[in-house]
């Protein structure tokens, strides 16, 4: 069985899918729902609950007992939503250095993927969502109506994580920032459970030597064809 309207954006950190969806979800006038700020919201309640990351049922009970919201934007200082974490503005604080460390290790919990997966698959069975993560397609949301896997070289992806950071007036080393990349996807698509992967039937689009607005341009093009072909068929079936 296939969702209507929904659509699936998998891919490794950095890759462009944050923006990519945030702009298919703006055309399409659905809901934007970046299923990582999750995983990082829980690594920071951890830290700051001087939990030790390395227990993996505290850390899990942690996850189940932690309520996460994403909602409309409150303030305009560039964020697309506000992150809740247990009613505590976390949006930026989920940037930082120390949440990029130690998420991968948190989002490799069994418990912790049980947990947020539940919450995202309530979400995104309600349709009419950009759905963007490592595992939407493969397990979140096997049903989406349309599974996009953007890919870029981890060269290109520190570029644009540096660029990233320094715009925003933060310190950047392209070599550690690459190092780290380079070690984060080797964790995320090794991971026993739900390891970073396209789907069978997903869409692979490299955006290496592509800007914002060629990936979203081409995007939405095979967005619209692959959802009018499914609106086709079903109006003859
Ligand atoms: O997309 P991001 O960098 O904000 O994701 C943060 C981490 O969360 C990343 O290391 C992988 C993990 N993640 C995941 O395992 N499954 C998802 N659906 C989304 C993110």
């Amino acid at each position: 069985m296939t969702i209507p309207e929904t659509i699936a954006i998998d891919g490794p950190a950095a890759s462009g899918k944050s923006t990519l969806g945030k702009r298919l979800a703006d055309a399409f006038g659905y809901l934007f729902f970046d299923t990582g700020v999750m995983y990082r919201a829980i690594t920071l309640v951890a830290g700051q609950k001087e939990l030790d990351l390395r227990d993996e049922a505290g850390v899990s009970a942690l996850a189940e007992n932690t309520e996460i919201d994403v909602q409309n934007p409150s303030r305009e200082d560039g964020r697309n939503c506000d992150i809740l974490a247990d009613g505590q503005d976390v949006t930026w604080q989920i940037r930082r250095p120390e949440v990029e460390a130690n998420v991968s290790l948190v989002s490799s919990y069994q418990g912790v993927r049980q947990a947020l997966t539940e919450q995202q698959r309530r979400i995104g069975l309600r349709g009419r969502v950009v759905m963007v993560g490592r595992d939407i397609g493969t397990v979140v949301l096997p049903e989406a109506q349309v599974k996009i896997y953007l890919d870029a070289s981890a060269e290109e992806r520190a570029r644009r994580r540096c660029l990233e950071l320094t715009l925003r007036g933060e310190p950047a080393c392209y070599e550690e920032i690459l190092a780290a990349m380079r070690e984060r996807d080797r964790f995320d698509s090794t991971r026993q459970i739900a390891p970073l992967r396209p789907a069978e039937d997903a869409i692979i689009l490299n955006s290496d030597g592509m800007d914002a607005d060629q990936v979203f341009e081409n995007t939405k093009i095979i967005v619209e064809t692959r959802l009018s072909a499914d609106h086709i068929t079903d109006e003859r079936s």
